[in-house]
């Protein structure tokens, strides 16, 4: 699912990742997104509201009772508008509020306004991530159906590792695209995908073949899909070029892509 023409919210909260949400939100608006964005009180320690106004092209949201707003309720104004809301980085604190329907600022107002799907990228300390009082927070949240995408593991801000880095900004946008992805995007298709270690054909069509086939099937265009093709594209080292693929050699031992027919022509692909 495009985010071309999409209106989107970009919810920022005081983390010292804060400064990667510039990142989200110029890829958001590179993909042809309208975004408008919230910050908390406390992220504007972090990172000043000019930037995101210059990004984004838009007023820079954080006072419930701005005066000077165009309309009267704004937070529910714009949660109407949106077709979805990422808030990213989000603290501990923010899930906390989502999570109990806390709304004592503009950003957590606007989450209980809005009706579309929320993405939640969190971004804190590992020992904050793994709190029980977190670990709830975010099962409620996940329960109600948020998408609370789980932190990377590594080097974190405290000089300790674990657990709480903000997630890539690919794995947010995606994250995106499938809560905006209509739920029958795969009406009709029976569709097997599997990163299996062994590349074997099921019958005796080439491999540059099958991934020919599968675009003509339209089968790239599918969002889950086309990411795990281009996984695998990317790890058989061919460029995606389905000649090359099919000229190349073909270990046994090694992922790949396949493309086969399950009860006619719904495809296979594993
Ligand atoms: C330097 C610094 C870095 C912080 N980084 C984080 C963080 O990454 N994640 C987090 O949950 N809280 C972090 N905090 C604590 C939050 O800023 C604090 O909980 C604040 O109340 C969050 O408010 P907000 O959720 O309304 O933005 C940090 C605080 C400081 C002083």
């Amino acid at each position: 699912m495009s985010l071309a023409g999409r209106e989107l919210i970009l919810g920022v909260t005081g983390s010292i990742a804060a400064y990667k949400a510039v990142y989200l939100l110029r890829e958001l608006t590179r993909l042809g997104a309208g975004v408008t964005v919230c910050l908390t009180e406390h992220a504007r320690a972090f990172v000043g509201p000019l930037t995101f106004r210059t990004l984004s092209g838009r007023p820079v949201l954080t006072d419930l009772f701005d005066p000077q707003s165009p309309d009267a309720v704004e937070h529910v104004a714009l949660a109407e508008r949106a077709h979805a809301v990422v808030v990213a980085p989000a603290t501990a604190n923010l899930l906390a509020k989502a999570a109990h329907g806390i709304a004592d600022d503009f950003l957590t107002t606007l989450l209980l306004a809005a009706r579309g799907p929320v993405v939640i990228a969190p971004a804190m300390d590992g020992g904050m991530w793994e709190h029980p009082a977190v670990r709830a927070n975010v099962a409620t949240l996940r329960a109600r159906g948020v998408t609370v995408l789980e932190p990377d593991a590594g080097a974190l801000a405290s000089g300790l590792s674990g657990r709480g880095r903000f997630p890539d900004v690919d794995a947010i946008v995606e994250a995106l695209e499938r809560a905006l992805a209509p739920a029958r995007d795969l009406a009709g298709d029976r569709v097997l995908v599997t990163a299996g270690p062994t590349r074997e054909h099921l019958d005796p069509v080439p491999l540059g073949r099958d991934l020919l086939l599968l675009r003509d099937l339209g089968v790239d265009r599918l969002h889950h899909l086309r990411r795990r093709l281009e996984v695998a594209q990317e790890e058989r080292g061919d460029g995606g070029d389905p000649e090359r693929a099919a000229a190349g050699p073909r270990p046994r031992h090694q992922r790949g892509v396949h493309l086969g027919f399950h009860h006619g022509r719904d495809p296979v692909a594993f």
